[in-house]
């Protein structure tokens, strides 16, 4: 099929940083709630994955990242899933290690950057010197003749938001993001968590489209879709491409990282299943030996 005629899906946009430079606290404003306060110590515990309709009414999945040094291998699968990324830097912090290893990310992942440059609105705020010091790294800002676009942002006051979201927007069409909505689908186990209504995996959607009733192989576990909820905890008929849905009704849990294949029924799910369990095994005791 040609890719051209395929129809448009939401960007996957995610957002990374240095820790406490504000990433929940911009996607807190973005979505209009209040997740930041209910944290647990301040620090985000998981990839927080949602898909929102903005104000334009268009579109765009996000993926929060931990700035805490223990969640890499997080921030990698954020890196590697993702169509942007929007690299935030404190104004009062400017560059730090987080900051670098996010650059690493993205630049090896090979997707385009927007720097929002967030806290403007502290006295202490110093935006020259964030972009004087991410041009010493060498990003190359709109500021210094390059083509990284950059907005200063406040997620306290809600100030350039406005501009934040008109420069995803804007990156996505010139990225012409497309994918199929139909055949059997692909995605990815954003996290995995025990919630009181059962086990729950945050999953985003590659291609395909996913609905209550199908079949998944997750990593070594497969299951039947019970329900598909979205980042208010409402139930969704269906999950299309480059959106990130709750699904539950699993079993056993599946791993964050781990890639989704939609299965056409049980007895398939489960061939997949014990082939994957069987080459882990084998891989595993490889692994002893040497
Ligand atoms: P980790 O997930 O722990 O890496 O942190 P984070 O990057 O998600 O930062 P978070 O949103 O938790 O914000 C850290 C602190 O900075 C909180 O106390 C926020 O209230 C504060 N903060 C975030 N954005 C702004 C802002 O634009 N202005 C001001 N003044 N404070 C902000
Ligand atoms: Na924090
Ligand atoms: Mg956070």
């Amino acid at each position: 099929k040609d890719p051209s005629s395929l129809p448009l899906r939401p960007p996957v946009v995610t957002i990374m940083g240095h820790v406490d430079h504000g990433k929940t606290t911009l996607l807190d404003y973005l979505r209009k709630s209040s997740i930041v306060d209910q944290e647990h110590g301040g620090i985000t515990q998981h990839i927080g994955a949602f898909s929102v309709k903005m104000s334009t009414g268009k579109q765009i999945t996000f993926l929060d990242t931990p700035g805490h040094a223990a969640f890499l291998t997080m921030r990698q699968r954020g890196a590697d899933v993702t169509d942007m990324v929007i690299l935030v830097v404190a104004a009062d912090d400017s560059v730090k290690p987080q900051t670098l290893e996010a650059l690493k990310h993205a630049r090896s992942s090979k997707v385009p950057i927007i720097v929002a440059i967030n806290k403007v609105d502290k006295e202490s705020a110093n935006v020259n010197r964030v972009k004087s010091d991410l041009a010493a790294h060498g990003v190359e800002i709109e500021d210094y003749g390059g083509d990284v676009q950059v907005v200063c942002v406040s997620g306290k006051t809600g100030q350039g938001m406005d501009d934040l979201e008109e420069n995803i927007l804007l990156l996505a069409e010139m990225l012409d993001i497309r994918a199929e909505p139909d055949g059997m689908a692909e995605g990815w186990v954003l996290e995995s968590s025990i919630k009181p209504i059962g086990r729950v995996a945050t999953v985003l959607v590659k291609r395909g489209t996913l609905r209550a009733g199908d079949y998944i192989v997750a990593g070594t576990v497969h299951t039947k879709i019970r329900s598909l909820r979205n980042e208010a905890g409402v139930e969704v008929d269906e999950a299309p491409p480059g959106t990130a849905v709750e699904i539950l009704g699993w079993k056993d849990p599946p791993d964050a990282g781990d890639m989704i294949l939609q299965a056409p029924n049980e007895d398939k799910a489960k061939i997949a299943t014990r082939y994957r369990q069987e080459l882990k095994e084998r891989t595993e005791a490889i692994q002893q030996q040497t």
